[in-house]
């Protein structure tokens, strides 16, 4: 009898436990806690479909709730009891995946959120084959797997952590941004500017200032197409009229719309300056014609490259910019720069280095910074023609060197106390608009090695500097010659920035 009930009582509990096994089935996330097998995969970015299995997850995609450290999958694209497919969400962060099936919740391994990230790059300028630092985040430890290129021109990338790729600028790489892709994930860099090794063999720069749009003017122009300079480097006072459209009329008039014509601002450019049909937007226009870039306010405050050479434009005594400020950003622009040849060009003069009735209005700080970076100063404003020697101080006017060849020199910054900072600097303000005179006698200072004006036979010219000079890279040939066909004054510069 005994056996008799255990049995039924069994039979009893055993059908029960049928009918509650099937319900449970029926329904297994009302009543049994899911788990979590495995995750895979286990990184990956926004969308990537991750596959969860387990058990006690429900076949109802909407009755899963997956969350990627706190942040719900709101596509869930398959479910079975054992498996779930789910998108990582738009703003998932790296963390713990957990599954909650009808209230009960598993939580599972770490998932991490893969996002490429760029912090830095060093240096961000050098030319081909400078070793180059990309610093970031979520980079692949397999150096093959980061596709590194320098604005689209692939290079080669050496080494590679989880935060670090070494790469070289590659051949062919030109002025643009750094992108790194890791697994169809692509992270842009600001821009690196690649400089070209040596410029073109007797690349000609002309060196004007202070022209106008008369006779004068279109000679000057006319001198610089015949002596088949590559560039015009204009140190401000352009038209005098307010008429930005007239100025560029006149260059294209002669040299053409295409022509690399730079100027910076000078105290006459002021007023039209800015906005709509202004000088500055000519600029613009101009350098994005030939696919220069530049950085900075365009011909105030600005730099760029052209065919290997740096130029940097300052406005110290125009729109309030003062001479600290001016000389802040000529030395902070040129502290990043590697280039042989370096031009610092601004409009205004201090009353000792002009020869005529201007007074201090650039301070010293413009020309201090750029001796020091050993940058040619290219300046206008009086309407003659003065070149220092080679200077070892601007403010206190000390000559290093009265000899004919000119050496560049950097300060050394480890050699403290010591300035080897060396230099020129030269007013090129006879472009067409007036020949003044020399005045109080500061055209004797014994620190002009050539001047031009209207008492000595000043005539409207040009100083031109070729740069390579006859293919060796650091030295230039300059030579200032008037609309008359006169050369009134030849020296060489030699560069020893490298
Ligand atoms: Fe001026």
């Amino acid at each position: 009898m005994l056996l008799n009930r255990i049995i039924n009582y069994l039979y009893s509990f055993c059908t029960i436990s049928f009918f509650v096994f099937v319900l449970l089935s029926c329904n297994p996330g009302d009543n049994f806690a899911p788990t979590i097998s495995t995750i895979d995969p286990l990184s990956g970015k926004e969308g990537t479909i991750v596959t969860i299995t387990g058990t006690g997850f429900s076949n109802d995609t909407t009755e899963n709730v997956v969350l990627f450290n706190g942040k719900e999958s709101v596509e869930i694209i398959l479910a079975t009891a054992t498996q779930i497919s789910a998108l990582v969400p738009v703003g998932a962060t790296s963390g713990s995946v957990s599954v909650t099936v009808g209230g009960k919740t598993i939580t599972g391994p770490e998932f991490k959120v893969f996002e490429i990230e760029i912090t830095s790059i060093s240096p961000t300028g050098g030319k081909v084959g400078t070793e180059v630092i990309i610093t970031g985040n979520d980079f692949s430890l397999v150096p093959d797997e980061n596709l590194v290129k320098f604005n689209g021109i692939v290079a080669e990338v050496s080494a590679a952590t989880n935060t670090s790729i070494t790469t070289s600028v590659p051949e062919g790489a030109t002025t643009g941004p750094v992108t790194v892709t890791v697994e169809n994930q692509t992270m842009e860099s600001g821009e690196f500017h690649v400089i070209l090794s040596t410029v073109p063999e007797n690349f000609k720069i002309a060196f004007i200032g202070d022209t106008g749009t008369d006779s004068n003017a279109d000679a000057v122009l006319n001198l610089i197409k015949s002596e088949s300079a590559a560039v015009v480097v204009h140190a401000g006072d352009l038209d005098y009229l307010d008429i930005p459209l007239v100025f560029e009329a006149n260059i294209n008039k002669v040299l053409g719309k295409n022509f690399p014509y730079f100027y910076c601002v000078g105290n006459h450019d002021e007023k039209e300056w800015d906005g709509a049909d202004g000088y500055q937007q000519y600029q613009e226009a101009r350098f994005n014609r030939l696919g220069i870039t530049w950085s900075g306010q365009l011909g105030v405050l600005s730099s760029f490259y052209y065919n290997g050479m740096f130029f940097v434009t300052s406005a110290p005594d125009e729109f309030g910019i003062g001479s600290e400020q001016a000389g802040n950003y000529i030395r902070d622009e040129l502290t990043t720069d590697n280039s042989i040849w370096r031009v610092a060009i601004w409009h205004k003069n201090q009353e000792l280095m002009q020869i005529g009735g201007k007074e201090d209005q650039a301070g010293w700080n413009v020309y201090e910074e750029s001796r020091k970076a050993g940058a040619i100063m290219a300046t206008g404003h009086e309407h003659s023609y003065s070149r220092t020697h080679e200077m070892s101080h601007f403010e206190n006017q000390v000559i290093s060197s009265t000899s004919n060849t000119i050496n560049l020199q950097k300060d050394n910054p480890a050699t403290a106390g010591l300035d080897e900072g060396r230099s020129f600097a030269f007013v090129s303000g006879l472009g067409g608009k007036g020949i003044r005179d020399a005045e109080g006698g500061l055209d004797n200072n014994p620190w002009w090695a050539s001047v031009y004006h209207i008492n000595n036979g000043g005539q409207h010219g040009v100083l031109f500097g070729e740069f390579n000079y006859n293919g060796d890279a650091t030295l230039a040939r300059f030579y200032f010659k008037d609309i008359d066909g006169t050369v009134i004054d030849t020296f060489f510069v030699r560069s020893e920035l490298e």
